[in-house]
């Protein structure tokens, strides 16, 4: 399942954007802690090109502490970037943000100079919720559907740092696919844009590789070495009375159980992808790109050729 979302305000984000950014010091770009690669905007990264950039691991209440500092660690490398974690508990986000931001633009100081940050990210990554702590007060909408931050606004995050806000954003394309399926696991993805089951059973692959162990815990399903993917969701389904009338496995309950669960941190704090892995993927999917706009060229000047056969 290739999954591919559009929501409809996604152009004029952009614009908004690249308008913007001609006056921005730094950009911030809000990822989900669970997936940062796949949370990631690649539209953001091309036009934030050459800017400092501050890479906010949010909602790492959710994601394994080992990864995400694996995370932190791998943006920390990267020339004229700086990483921190993050989460809707923490009681001064602003101070956190506003030292990585300095540490990034030293020479913004002052209110003749002010220091001018931008913040995006894809929708739920829990960009409405920072923002209205940091202005103390619930301005920016919040809620379980994604793309419902609108408009801009301005936030002083200091006397002489501005913080601008866009809207939310999506990718133009998941070229990654287990990026398209680590989004819908999170809740990224609108519900009508993907199949539950196809979801969580992937989502269920990765647990079983790294998280065997929380599965169990959460599900009391034993020992599952050797067992496919389906089997532990029929399991799951069985344990937690998913069962349709005759004794099947209501395998579409199921599936939202593993979702609902992973999304509310019921198995435990889950990362979906290390850096190394997600670097392995996006090689992958460019390498299948490159190869596919090959065949497609040789298709064309197949086409042309028997044209050319045609008309001698
Ligand atoms: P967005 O503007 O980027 O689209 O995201 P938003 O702030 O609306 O947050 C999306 C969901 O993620 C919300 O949950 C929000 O409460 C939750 N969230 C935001 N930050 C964090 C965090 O650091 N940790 C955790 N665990 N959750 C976070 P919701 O269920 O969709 O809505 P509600 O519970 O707020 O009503």
């Amino acid at each position: 399942m290739a999954i591919q979302w559009f929501p409809g305000h996604m152009n004029k984000a952009k614009k908004e954007l690249e308008e913007r950014l001609g006056s921005i010091d730094v950009v911030i770009e809000m990822l989900d802690a669970r997936l940062p690669g796949s949370s990631a905007n690649p539209m953001i990264a091309r036009l934030a090109r050459g800017k400092p950039a501050l890479k906010v691991l949010n909602k790492q209440d959710l994601a394994d502490p080992a990864s995400t500092e694996q995370w932190l660690k791998w943006y920390r490398s990267k020339p004229g970037t700086q990483a921190i974690g993050l989460d809707a508990s923490d009681s001064a986000p602003a101070q956190k943000l506003v030292a990585a931001c300095r540490e990034l633009a030293p020479n913004r100081s002052g209110i003749d100079k002010p220091l001018r940050v931008v913040i995006c990210g894809i929708p739920n990554v829990g960009k409405s919720t920072l923002i209205n702590s940091l202005m103390g007060k619930r301005i920016a909408k919040t809620g379980n559907e994604p793309g419902i931050t609108k408009g801009q606004q301005r936030i002083m995050l200091a006397d002489d740092i501005e913080l601008f806000d866009t809207p939310g954003m999506l990718w133009p394309k998941i070229i990654v696919p287990q990026g398209g399926y680590n989004l819908a696991a999170s809740g990224a993805v609108g519900r009508n844009a993907l199949d539950e089951e196809e979801v969580a059973l992937e989502l269920l692959v990765y647990l079983m590789k790294r998280y065997a162990t929380a599965l169990d815990a959460r599900y009391k399903i034993g020992d599952i070495d050797g067992l496919q993917d389906w089997q532990v969701l029929e399991l799951i389904g069985k344990k937690r009375g998913a069962v349709l009338p005759g004794g099947r496995i209501n395998i579409q309950k199921a599936s939202e159980i593993v979702l609902t669960d992973f999304r509310d941190g019921n198995i435990g704090r889950i990362s979906l992808e290390l850096p190394e892995e997600w670097a392995a993927w996006e090689k992958a999917a460019k390498e299948h790109e490159v190869l596919r706009a090959a065949q497609k060229e040789n298709a064309r000047l197949e086409r042309e050729e028997k044209k050319k056969g045609v008309r001698k």
